[in-house]
C-alpha cells in the first residue's frame, strides 16, 4: 500500500476523446474577488452554476493543490453537501439553480511550475491553458464550460500598480493601508483557460486602433519601465494583425480594450487570454541592438498568432483539448499567412517547411507520433506539438488549396457565424467548410485520424515523339503507435512540368489530387523533354521519393519558377549528395557546387532567397533520411562537402560577403536579406578554412550596429579555435550581463558550437552563475539547444545523454512542462547505431525508475519506452 514506486510505474489513466460527455454543469457567471499577495493570495469565488440535462450528478469541481477555507452553498455552510474527492470539490445539490461560493489561499511566490498564479520578477500573472485555472479555484476546468467574469483585484498599490483582468475596466479605487483595487468584467463568455490576470509595476506603450467599422480600441503594451523602447516593434504588428484580420478574414476586435503584458518566466511563446495577452518577454522585446532580424519576425509572428486567437480560438473555442488543433493549427495557419503577407513569401515558406521538418517530421517517426487530433492523452500539456500546431496548419493549408482561397472564406465566414459564442470541434470545421462549399471532405478526414508523414513516389515517364509523358504516382503511410495500417489520404500536389531546352514551364501549374495507393496523370501536347516540378510550394507535408536525377534537380534548382520548388530541388540535390557521402563513403560534390554557384550569381535572385538556398540540410535531417544515424559520420561527410563549397567558391563567397555588407541598420526585406546573406557568407569561408576568416568575423562582430550581425558573427567564431573566439564570447558577455534575452544567445552559441569540447563546455556552463533552470528561456538556451546539436550531444565521449537525463530529474519537480519537453531528444533512441541506441534508452529507463515522476514526465518516458 505505502510503495512509494507504485504510483511512478502505474502510468496514470489515459483520457480518450470517445468518451467525451458534455458537462453536468454550466457555470453561467464567475465573480472572483482576489487579494493579490506573493506568498498568500486569498481567491474568493462565486460561481452561478445550472444544472445541464436532466440527471442527478452531483457538481464536481477541479482543484489542483487547493485546500478549501469556506465553502457555502447558496449561502449555507451544509457540511454534509460537499467532499474532497482527490483534489477536486464534490457538492450534492437539488435544484437547477445554486449559487456556490468558496474560498482558498494560494501562493505565487512558491509556484515554480508557471501554472496558474505565479510570481515573475516582482510581477504576478497567470498562466490558464490549459489546466492552471484549477490551481487558483475550484471550476470545472474544461473549455466547454463558457461564463461571464466578474473579476475584483486588491493588492498593495506602491508594489502593485497596475491591475489588468480580461475584458473592461469597470472601477479602481484606493483602500485603507495602502491598498487599492480595480473591477474588471468581461462581458464576453469565456472558458476557464482563457481568464488571466496581471499585477505589478509596469508601464505601456499606449495607442489606438480604429477599426474598419470607426470603433477606437486602446492597446497596451505592458513592460517593466526599462524595457519601453523595446515595444514598438510589437505595436507595430499589432495594429498589422489587427487590420490583416479585418481584409482577409473579416474578423473584427470585440472589446475596448487590448492589452498585451510581457513577463520573463513563461513556459510557451505567449497566450491569448481574452483581452489580455500575456507572453514570454522574447516575443514582444525587440530592438536592432539587442533582437536578431530573426527575433523581429518571431515578435510579429506570435503577436499576430496571440491576436488571431480572438476569434480562432476564444469567439469560437474548443469543446474538449482533442480539438486543440481546431485553434492551433487555424491560428498557425493565419499567422503564417499575414508573415508572408508582410515580407517574402517564398522565404517565409521555406522557413515554414523547414520547421515542419525540423520539429514535426521526426515526431511523426518516433514513439510520440499523434494524429492532429489525438485520440487519447495522459497529460494535455504534452499535446502542444509540432504536430498539433505545425502539421495542423499544413492541413488547413491543403483544405485552402483544395478549396481555393474564396471558398475557404466562404468556410471559413460559415465557421464562425454558426460557432460565435460556442465550443466547436475539428468536425464542426470540416462541415463549415463543406457545407459552405459543396466540396465532399470525407475522406480528407483521414488527416485528423491517422499520423505518420506519408511517403508519395512520383515517377515521370516521357515519349517526346509522341508529345506524351505519364506521371506515376503511389503513396504509403508509415505505422505509427497504435496504428498499424493505414488508408489513402488525400494529397494535394501542385505539380508543371518543365521544358528542358527552354526552361519554361509547359502549360499552367495543376493541382492534382492523389486519394488512393495508386494514380497516374497523363500530358500531351510536349514539345520538348519534360522536368517534373512536383509539390510546389510543399502543398502537401509528405516526404517525396521521385526519380529525378542529380542534372535534372540541378536544372530545377536553375529554371523553376516557383521559388519553393526551386529551393527545394536544390536541397534533394543535397541531401542526394550527402546521403551517398554516408552510405557509400565516397560522392561527387560537382552538381552541387555548380548548383551553388548558379544561385550565387543568378542576378534575378534576391538575397534573402539565395541564403537559404545555399544552406546544406541540417545535420538532423540527413539523419532522419537514414535507417540508422551515426552522427560523427554525417557530421564528417557534411562538413567535407561545406569545406569543398567554401574553397572551391571562394572567390563568390567573398564578393557576396562584400557586397552584401551594409553600413547602417534598417529594418526592411532587402537589408534583412542581406545581413543574411553576409553571414552565410563568412559561414562559407570560414569553412573553405580561408586564413583571414576569424579576423573577418571579428571585424564583422566589433562594427555591428545590429544584432544580426553581431550574433552572425559570434557564432561563426564559436564554432572555431581562433583567439577572437574567446575575445568575442567575453566582449558580448560583458556588454549583455544584464540582459537575459541576449545573454540566453550567449549560452546558445556555445551550445550549438561544432567544436569537439562541446559537450564539456556544456557541462560547465550549467554550472555558470547565470544559469538557471528556473527560468524556462535560459533552460532552453543551453540545455535545447546542446540536444538539437546533433554531433555534440551524441557524442559518446561525451556524456550528453546523461547531462540531459540529469537535467530532466532536476527541473521536474519545479516544472513539470519544462522537464516533459526536454524528453523527445532522448525518446528518438531508436533512430541511433546500436551503442547510442542502448545509451539513450538506459538513460530514459534510469528516469522512469525515479519515484515522484509528474504525469507529464512519466507519460514521455513510458512511451518512449514502448
Ligand atoms: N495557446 C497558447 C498559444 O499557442 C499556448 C500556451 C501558452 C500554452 N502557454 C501555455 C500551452 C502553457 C500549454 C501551457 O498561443
Ligand atoms: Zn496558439
Amino acid at each position: 500500500m505505502l510503495d512509494a514506486n507504485a504510483a511512478a510505474v502505474t502510468p496514470p489513466a489515459a483520457i480518450r476523446r470517445e468518451d467525451y460527455r458534455p458537462p453536468d454543469w454550466l457555470v453561467p457567471e464567475i465573480a472572483l474577488d482576489v487579494s493579490l499577495d506573493p506568498a498568500h493570495t486569498r481567491v474568493k469565488a462565486r460561481l452561478t452554476v445550472r444544472r445541464n440535462g436532466e440527471h442527478r450528478r452531483a457538481l464536481h469541481l477541479d482543484g489542483d493543490g487547493l485546500i478549501p477555507i469556506g465553502v457555502l452553498i447558496d449561502g449555507e455552510e451544509l457540511h454534509d453537501s460537499w467532499r474532497m474527492d482527490g483534489p477536486a470539490l464534490v457538492i450534492d445539490l437539488s435544484g437547477t439553480d445554486h449559487l456556490i461560493e468558496t474560498e482558498v489561499e494560494i501562493s505565487p511566490a512558491a509556484n515554480s511550475a508557471l501554472m496558474g498564479l505565479y510570481e515573475s520578477n516582482g510581477l504576478l500573472c497567470t498562466q490558464c491553458e490549459a489546466e492552471g485555472f484549477r490551481r487558483i479555484t475550484f471550476f470545472p476546468d474544461r473549455p466547454d464550460v463558457l461564463s461571464r467574469y466578474t473579476v475584483r483585484m486588491e493588492a498593495d498599490k506602491a508594489r502593485f500598480p497596475i491591475l489588468l483582468a480580461n475584458g473592461d475596466p469597470v472601477d479602481t479605487g484606493d483602500l485603507a493601508a495602502g491598498k487599492h483595487y480595480a473591477l474588471w468584467r468581461d462581458p464576453f463568455p469565456k472558458p476557464c483557460y482563457l481568464f488571466a490576470m496581471v499585477a505589478g509595476d509596469l508601464v505601456a506603450n499606449c495607442q489606438v486602433f480604429t477599426t474598419r467599422s470607426g470603433r477606437d480600441i486602446d492597446l497596451g503594451i505592458w513592460v517593466r519601465a526599462g524595457d519601453l523602447p523595446k515595444t514598438d516593434h510589437a505595436m507595430a504588428a499589432l495594429k498589422a494583425s489587427m487590420a490583416w484580420d479585418e481584409r482577409v478574414y473579416g474578423r473584427e476586435y470585440d472589446l475596448a480594450i487590448f492589452n498585451i503584458v510581457a513577463v520573463s518566466d513563461f513556459n510557451f511563446g505567449a497566450m491569448e487570454n481574452k483581452g489580455l495577452n500575456i507572453f514570454n518577454s522574447r516575443y514582444i522585446l525587440a530592438d536592432p541592438d539587442t533582437a536578431t532580424d530573426a527575433d523581429f519576425d518571431a515578435v510579429a509572428g506570435v503577436v499576430a498568432h496571440e491576436y488571431f486567437h480572438n476569434w480562432s480560438g476564444n469567439r469560437v473555442t474548443c469543446r474538449d483539448w482533442f480539438q486543440l488543433s481546431l485553434k492551433e493549427g487555424f491560428t498557425v495557419f493565419r499567422d503564417q499567412q499575414f508573415s508572408a503577407d508582410q515580407g517574402s513569401p517564398a522565404v517565409k515558406r521555406i522557413e515554414d517547411v523547414r520547421a515542419l521538418r525540423a520539429a514535426q517530421f521526426p515526431e511523426d517517426a518516433g514513439p510520440l507520433a499523434h494524429p492532429i487530433r489525438p485520440e487519447s492523452y495522459i497529460e494535455i500539456s504534452n499535446f502542444y506539438t509540432a504536430t498539433v500546431y505545425n502539421k495542423g496548419a499544413e492541413v488547413i493549408r491543403m483544405l485552402h488549396a483544395l478549396l481555393g482561397p474564396e471558398g475557404f472564406r466562404a468556410g471559413t465566414d460559415l465557421y464562425f457565424e454558426r460557432h460565435d459564442g460556442h465550443a466547436a470541434t475539428c468536425e464542426d470545421f470540416v462541415v463549415a467548410l463543406e457545407d459552405a462549399t459543396g466540396a465532399d471532405l470525407t475522406q480528407f478526414r483521414l488527416w485528423y485520424t491517422q499520423a505518420g508523414t506519408p511517403r508519395v513516389t512520383a515517377s515521370l515517364e516521357h515519349d517526346v515523339p509522341g508529345g506524351r509523358a505519364r506521371l506515376k504516382l503511389s503513396q504509403t503511410i508509415p505505422p505509427t503507435p497504435g496504428q498499424p495500417d493505414k488508408q489513402p489520404m488525400v494529397i494535394p500536389l501542385r505539380v508543371a512540368l518543365l521544358g528542358e531546352r527552354s526552361g519554361n514551364p509547359m502549360g499552367p501549374e495543376q493541382l492534382i489530387t492523389l486519394d488512393a495507393s495508386e494514380g497516374e496523370v497523363l500530358f500531351d501536347g510536349l514539345t520538348e523533354r519534360p522536368i517534373l516540378s512536383i509539390n510546389r510550394g510543399f502543398s502537401a507535408p509528405i516526404v517525396l521519393q521521385s526519380n529525378r536525377s542529380a542534372s535534372e534537380l540541378a536544372f530545377l534548382s536553375a529554371h523553376d519558377n516557383d521559388p519553393f520548388a526551386r529551393y527545394e530541388a536544390m536541397q534533394q540535390l543535397m541531401l542526394d549528395t550527402l546521403i551517398a557521402g554516408v552510405a557509400k563513403g565516397g560522392n561527387d560534390h560537382g552538381p552541387v557546387i555548380e548548383a551553388i554557384r548558379d544561385t550565387l550569381t543568378d542576378p534575378a535572385l534576391d538575397a534573402a532567397f539565395i541564403a537559404e538556398a545555399v544552406l546544406l540540410p541540417s545535420e538532423a535531417l540527413i539523419g532522419d533520411q537514414l535507417a540508422e544515424v551515426d552522427p560523427e559520420k554525417i557530421a564528417a561527410v557534411r562538413e567535407a562537402l561545406r569545406a569543398d563549397i567554401g574553397t572551391t567558391l571562394e572567390d563568390d563567397w567573398r564578393d557576396a560577403y562584400a557586397r552584401s555588407r551594409a553600413n547602417r541598420f534598417e529594418y526592411t526585406p532587402t537589408a534583412k536579406g542581406a545581413r543574411r546573406m553576409h553571414t552565410v557568407a563568412l559561414g562559407y569561408l570560414a569553412a573553405s578554412g580561408a586564413q583571414d576568416t576569424a579576423r573577418l568575423a571579428y571585424e564583422q562582430f566589433a562594427a555591428a550596429d545590429n544584432m544580426t550581425d553581431r550574433q552572425g558573427a559570434l557564432g561563426v567564431l564559436a564554432n572555431g579555435t581562433a583567439a577572437e573566439r574567446e575575445t568575442a564570447l567575453d566582449e558580448f558577455y560583458q556588454r549583455y550581463r544584464q540582459d537575459p534575452l541576449v545573454l540566453d544567445k550567449w549560452f546558445t552559441a556555445q551550445a550549438l558550437s561544432t567544436r569537439a569540447d562541446t559537450p564539456a563546455a556544456v557541462e560547465k556552463l550549467s554550472r555558470h552563475p547565470d544559469f538557471t533552470i528556473a527560468n524556462p528561456n535560459r533552460l532552453r538556451s543551453l540545455v535545447n539547444a546542446f540536444a538539437v546539436n546533433q554531433r555534440a550531444f551524441h557524442d559518446l565521449a561525451g556524456g550528453g545523454y546523461r547531462f540531459l537525463a540529469d537535467m530532466i530529474l532536476a527541473v521536474d519537480p519545479r516544472n513539470p512542462q519544462s522537464a516533459a519537453r526536454l524528453v523527445p531528444s532522448l525518446g528518438r533512441w531508436r533512430r541511433f547505431e546500436p551503442k547510442r541506441a542502448a545509451a539513450m534508452r538506459a538513460e530514459l529507463e534510469r528516469i522512469l525508475a525515479t519515484p515522484g515522476l509528474s504525469k507529464d514526465v512519466l507519460e514521455q518516458v513510458s512511451k518512449s519506452l514502448n
